[in-house]
Parts: structure tokens; sequence; C-alpha cells
């Protein structure tokens, strides 16, 4: 796989997957008309003024997602390879949905956040987060705030991320040109439920932080 590199303090990983691949996904997009909705952001809401796109939700084993899942592992194998601290963690596994999403000319996300924010189980639970660009449009990639990059989009291009506030970022908003992304995440596997019950038993007086950190 070819590389777009980065420097390895950044801890953005980006290869290219085949183009035709990203041609087969926006075909998919373009073919399930009746399934677009409006994007969301944080808990399932809808906020203009934080991000605005179109967005195809394809479960993870949907047939149309089979190839790209592929490339989707060599990048990550790659990402692995370049960061062998990202695998030294508890079990990840690829997140159920998988997005496409659409940007009309003037639509991105607008607002500087990163991937694990908000108060869900889910998206707390979230290790790495991958997107890859399915056309070209200059001046239209993603920039990270602290790591002074901007990743260009470029049809192929597939970024690999940390899902923490380390990694601030936001789109770069074309007001010419429209363009599509696919992107979801890698999550932990937790067991919320195990572990309370486990530590209700050998230390009560942690119940209350329990609570707190549970908002229970
Ligand atoms: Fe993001």
């Amino acid at each position: 796989m070819k590389e777009h590199f980065y420097d390895e303090s950044s801890f953005i990983g980006a290869w290219y997957i085949p183009e035709d691949v990203c041609d087969d996904l926006i075909k998919v997009y373009n073919e399930n008309k009746d399934r677009r909705i409006q994007g969301k952001v944080g808990n399932q809401r809808v906020d203009d003024k934080v991000k605005k796109s179109t967005e195809l939700i394809l479960n993870k084993d949907n047939p149309d997602v089979s190839r790209y899942k592929e490339h989707l592992q060599n990048a990550l194998n790659m990402y692995k390879r370049k960061y062998p601290f990202a695998d030294a963690v508890v079990k990840y596994f690829l997140f159920g949905n998988i997005k496409i999403q659409h940007y009309k000319p003037g639509e991105g996300f607008y607002k500087w956040h990163a991937e694990r924010e908000g108060n869900s189980i889910i998206t707390n639970g979230r290790h790495l987060v991958f997107m890859t660009y399915l056309n070209t449009v200059k001046d239209a990639g993603t920039e990270f705030y602290h790591q002074k990059i901007t990743t260009p989009c470029i049809k192929g291009l597939t970024v690999i991320w940390p899902s923490d506030w380390t990694h601030k970022h936001r789109g770069v908003i074309n007001n010419e040109n429209e363009k599509y992304i696919i992107t979801g995440w890698y999550n932990f596997k937790i067991n919320y439920k195990e572990e309370v019950a486990a530590l209700k038993t050998y230390n009560p007086q942690l119940v209350k932080e329990l609570k707190e950190i549970l908002n229970d």
C-alpha cells in the first residue's frame, strides 16, 4: 500500500486504497436515495452549525462494504505496524455502522471535535477512527489542530487516527465542490455491567464513584 507519510509523532496514518473501490461506494450512495439521512452529531442530534451532511449508514455486514473492508483491514495492519502500541490494548472491533457521507458545496464538519466526546458508552469506547476520501477535491481535506496537519481530500486516501482530544480536527469547507467520504470506528469491547458487579463486591466505597461515572 502506498503511504501518504506523516511523521510518527503525529499518530496519523494514511494509505491509498484502489480508486475503483471508492467509485463503487459512491454508486451505493447514489442507489440508496431513500435510505439517506441528515448528518448527526453527539447523541443523534442534528446541528447544522456543527456539521452539515447527508449520510448513508451501512451495516458492516452489508456486502456493499465487503471490498472496502478488505482494504481498510490492510490500512489498519499498516497502522499497527507503524504504531505497535495501538494494538497493545484490550480487544477492539470494527464498529457496526459504517457511514458514507456526502457534503454539498459549503457543507462539512465545521466545528473542532474529537471522536471520543459526549457521554455515551459507545462514543467513549472508541479506540481508532478511519476515514477514506471517495473523491478528489482541492481544499477539502481535514485539519488536525495540534498536529498542524491537513490531510488532503484525495480519492482513496484512507486516514486512521486515535479518537482522543489530542486529535481535535475539523473539515476544510469547500464552497464550490461536493465531497464524499466513508468513515467509522474501531471500538473497544467493554462490559460495564460485569465490571460494576465485580467492583461492588470488593470495594463497596467505589459504588459512589461508579454512579458518578455511569451517571446513574
Ligand atoms: Fe471527526
